[in-house]
């Protein structure tokens, strides 16, 4: 085995030599090289090229691109190659296909055809993981191992019989009788009551609405099935490949929430485990910088706070997309470093060289279809050169006074059956303060309501709707200790077993919020109600009455006319200890409004811009090494240059600011701070 590539930030991608005859890879060694690559993932998708069929194993063509890829220096991510099961498996086992929401086999033809369950699967899977590792564990070229890829991407939720089997053991574990279960579930309700371990079922299709405990334990589940087959895998590498780092590629978008990564994460430990993710820019979002932003930040918090690696996005188009735009000139660059701006330290793509078949022809990658002689491989060997100039911000940690909570069990209970509002959306406000803070230059930590949150100014509790007593008392502790809190609307709502808080609402944070509301008054689509000033609120409405705190904002129109919409609630501190101030929001702001208050909060709080007198349109974060050395990345988001109040030797050109560095429209500057 080799180290992880030092002194410069790893860059490379997905790389695919088997849609490629072999005259082909040495071409693409050289072009890599132009390219300044400086690591590649090899053999994801290769299950049906090393194991051509049941245990023969044909490792001559890997091991020829291995040796390849060792002569040029080129660090491997080497897969284990199980992503996506080979035909002469489905052929043999067509159980292991998942089974959709409606009875519907997932048939092969396509990728990742397997069910989480499956304990065939699992032993199919760990046989080659098991192959691979002998084969491979002390090659020159391999840096670190990719178990899978993007778990539960499309196979989940699997409904079949094996799972009903696996989630029964699983309720078994979690409750320990079925008291306990029909307790948790409310089977009180429509005569749902279950006498016989042999009863609970995956949640499929129902006449009406099905039962939410239910749903959001087999949502549990899944995510625990798919952890399992992780940990098999990551189990036999362990043990035949010691001391090589690991991973396998998380999915934090905000359209993906198939997976509990925090409780993933729980489970990797330093020094064995990376946390690499994937992310897409979604061209038909509103603000698409925002979720990218946001979701940069969401995986450091996955990561504890420390580096991570961005193991794919994309050059340029994607293929999944109605219809898939380029990119402009300068945004592959700036995505990328947007990423290490937010903690990556690694710059990986989907993938080497564009296919010229199957399913992903049209997906843009580092070596496009028209070859070397384009803008976008100029572009790629360009952020070659600067990867290797960014080495020196490797390890080290982005600064941030904010907390913004983020539960995937909120986030599933939320999109539950049967709620007060549709148009309330799980990442809706997050991502949205998130995009107000931002605008302020103001960082912020996207984390577990389980982190520790004691270092924290001030913490954001963005539509909580499920909250476990333990979490709701971490927040409140952290109050105590002097950081200002806003809570959002639908959040406290119920406990983890989707139980309702009762009382009033908001339930678990009534007490600390000094407020109670009897009533939830969601607002229809495109209803807007006006606000005390010339402010306004959509979504959402409350009859919130006042037990403590004081309205800043108040509903003057819609169903909670009279009303408090946004409420501030200062406790004494007692015995001379710190006590933060808390706030709550119950209605989703313009956006105007939203940035005055965040404003406001960040005023009360004295959270601090990265760097007073930054332009507007430029997004700021600091990493900050051990000893103590720190890098300001700017990422210019609008069509004009713009000049950063900011002294330092800028990495991107390479030239010494002077004190005012100029980011040109579209493009970045990392400095390093004299
Ligand atoms: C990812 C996947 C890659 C490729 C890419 C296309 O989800 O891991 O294999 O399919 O998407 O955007």
């Amino acid at each position: 085995m080799r180290d992880w590539p030092r002194g410069v930030i790893p860059f490379g991608g997905d790389y695919n030599p088997e849609q490629w005859p072999r005259e082909v890879w040495r071409e693409d060694i050289a072009a890599m090289q132009r390219a300044g690559v400086t690591f590649v993932s090899l053999g994801i998708f290769s299950w049906s090229w090393v194991e051509p069929s049941d245990g023969t194993y044909d490792f001559g063509w890997l091991d020829e691109v291995m040796g390849l890829l060792a002569a040029a220096d080129i660090a491997v991510d080497l897969a284990t190659a199980t992503a996506s099961p080979p035909m002469w498996l489905a052929q043999a086992h067509p159980e292991i296909a998942p089974i959709d929401h409606d009875g519907q086999r997932l048939w092969p033809g396509s990728r990742q055809a397997w069910c989480p369950s499956s304990a065939t699967f699992t032993a199919y899977a760990t046989r080659l993981a098991e192959a691979m590792a002998r084969r491979y564990h002390d090659h020159p070229a391999l840096a670190m191992w990719h178990i899978s890829n993007e778990y539960g991407c499309h196979n989940t939720p699997c409904f079949c019989d094996t799972c009903a089997v696996g989630f029964r053991d699983w309720l078994r574990q979690r409750y320990d009788s079925l008291d306990a279960l029909n307790e948790a579930w409310g089977a009180a309700f429509w005569s749902q009551r279950y006498a016989d371990w042999s009863q609970p079922l995956p949640p499929r299709r129902t006449p009406t609405f099905p039962n939410p405990g239910q749903t959001l334990d087999y949502r549990r589940y899944q995510s625990d099935a798919l952890l399992q087959q992780f940990l098999a895998e990551r189990a036999v590498l362990l043990e035949h490949s010691p001391g090589v780092p690991i991973t396998t590629n998380f999915m934090t978008m905000r359209h993906f929430s198939h997976l509990d990564y925090h409780r993933w994460a729980a489970h990797l430990t330093e020094p064995v485990d990376r946390i690499s993710t994937d992310h897409y820019v979604v061209d038909l979002l509103a603000d698409p910088w925002a979720e990218q932003a946001f979701c940069g930040d969401l995986t450091r918090g996955i990561a504890g706070g420390g580096p991570w690696l961005l193991m794919e996005h994309s050059t340029s188009a994607v293929n999944w997309q109605p219809v898939n735009r380029p990119k402009p000139v300068g945004g592959t660059i700036r995505d990328s470093l947007t990423h290490v701006a937010r903690g990556a330290d690694m710059i990986g793509f989907f993938q080497w060289r564009a296919s010229r078949a199957g399913a992903e022809k049209f997906h843009s990658a580092l070596l496009p279809h028209a070859g070397e002689d384009s803008a976008r491989f100029a572009e790629v060997c360009r952020l070659g050169e600067i990867a290797g100039r960014l080495g020196e911000v490797s390890g080290s940690r982005v600064e941030s006074q904010v907390a913004i909570l983020w539960d995937y069990d909120a986030q599933w209970a939320t999109q539950g059956p049967a709620l007060p509002s549709a148009q309330v959306q799980y990442p809706d406000l997050a991502i949205e303060i998130h995009r107000a803070l931002r605008e302020r230059h103001v960082p912020a930590d996207v984390v577990y309501p389980g982190a520790d949150l004691t270092a924290y100014r001030l913490i954001i509790v963005p539509t909580l709707y499920l909250v476990s007593d333990a979490h709701a008392a971490a927040i409140e502790a952290a109050v105590a200790t002097g950081a200002d809190v806003l809570v959002t609307y639908f959040s406290g709502i119920v406990d983890e077993r989707d139980h309702i808080r009762l009382g009033g609402y908001p339930g678990a944070f009534r007490e600390l919020l000094g407020v109670r509301s009897t009533e939830f008054a969601p607002l229809r689509p495109g209803e807007v109600v006006a606000l005390s000033g010339a402010h306004s609120g959509s979504v959402w409405s409350e009859d919130v009455a006042l037990a403590g705190a004081e309205a800043v904002l108040t509903f003057t129109e819609g169903p909670a006319a009279g009303h408090a919409a946004f409420t501030r609630y200062a406790v004494a501190p007692q015995g001379g200890s710190a006590s933060g101030v808390r706030w709550y929001l119950a209605t989703r702001p313009d956006r105007d409004t939203l940035a005055e208050i965040v404003g406001t909060l960040c005023a009360s709080a004295g959270v601090e811009p990265v760097l007073p007198g930054a332009p507007d349109g430029v997004d700021l974060t600091r990493r900050r090494a051990a000893d103590g050395r720190s890098w300001v990345f700017a990422i210019n988001h609008t069509d004009l240059a713009r000049t950063v109040p900011v002294t330092g030797v800028d990495l991107v050109t390479g030239r010494h600011t002077g004190g005012q560095c100029e980011v040109p429209a579209g493009g970045v500057a990392v400095v390093r701070e004299d």
